[in-house]
């Protein structure tokens, strides 16, 4: 049974903090169809190392300035991707894009939380705490979360899940960020791992 779940690799960046969720997920049965085996971050210094080593998994950093160019920084993912005999990847805060190179090679096999209702406030540019920035500066009332397949265009791939947020009044991107995550990406990052894994081994 546990040779047939799914392996998962997480990108990371920063904080972690969809990580975490998404180790305690797995922990508490939410994800019971997949297992991180492996974090991989672009950032030697990001946090979400730490968390991955004390729930005991696998890290390695793959920085863009150790390469000279878009193509390696890719392949040496690739490399990390199949000799750990990933089956899915799951972009949770990797503040790269994935060229079209990249992407190809693993169709409906890539999944990505961006933090606002895509098609709003998503693309080139949107990322982080500018999306919140954004949305704040437009004036909008109610912003959210999106779990989407990735594919070439930047957050431009079919939605899995999405969960509604409130804007409030006196509201600063880092009050409004910090609502989003707790009431929409770490709810439903592990919800959207746990569907596609189990989509995943069912067609084995
Ligand atoms: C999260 O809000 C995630 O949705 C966002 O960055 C934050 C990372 O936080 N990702 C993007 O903006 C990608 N376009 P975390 O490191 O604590 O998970």
């Amino acid at each position: 049974m546990r040779n047939s779940l799914a392996k998962i690799a997480v990108l990371v960046s920063g904080g972690g903090t969809n990580l975490q969720a998404l180790i305690d997920a797995e922990k508490s049965g939410i994800i019971k169809s997949g297992k991180i085996e492996i974090v991989i971050s672009n950032n030697s210094d990001a946090y979400a190392l730490q968390r991955a080593k004390n729930a005991g998994i696998k890290t390695a950093v793959v920085s863009k300035k150790q390469f000279a160019s878009t193509d390696d920084f890719e392949s040496a993912i690739k490399a990390l991707i199949t000799e750990n005999k990933i089956d899915f990847i799951v972009l949770a805060g990797f503040m790269c894009i994935l060229s079209e190179n990249f992407t190809r090679d693993y169709p409906n096999r890539i999944i990505n939380v961006h933090p606002s209702l895509i098609p709003s406030f998503c693309g080139k540019g949107f990322y982080g705490l500018h999306v919140h920035e954004a949305v704040l500066a437009y004036g909008v009332k109610v912003t959210g979360a999106t779990v989407h397949f990735v594919n070439e265009i930047p957050d431009g791939g079919r939605i899995i899940m999405q969960k509604a947020v409130a804007v409030k009044e006196g509201d600063t991107p880092e009050i409004l960020q910090k609502r989003v995550m707790r009431m929409a990406e770490w709810k439903i990052l592990p919800a959207a791992v746990e569907k596609v894994c189990a989509e995943l081994i069912s067609n084995r």
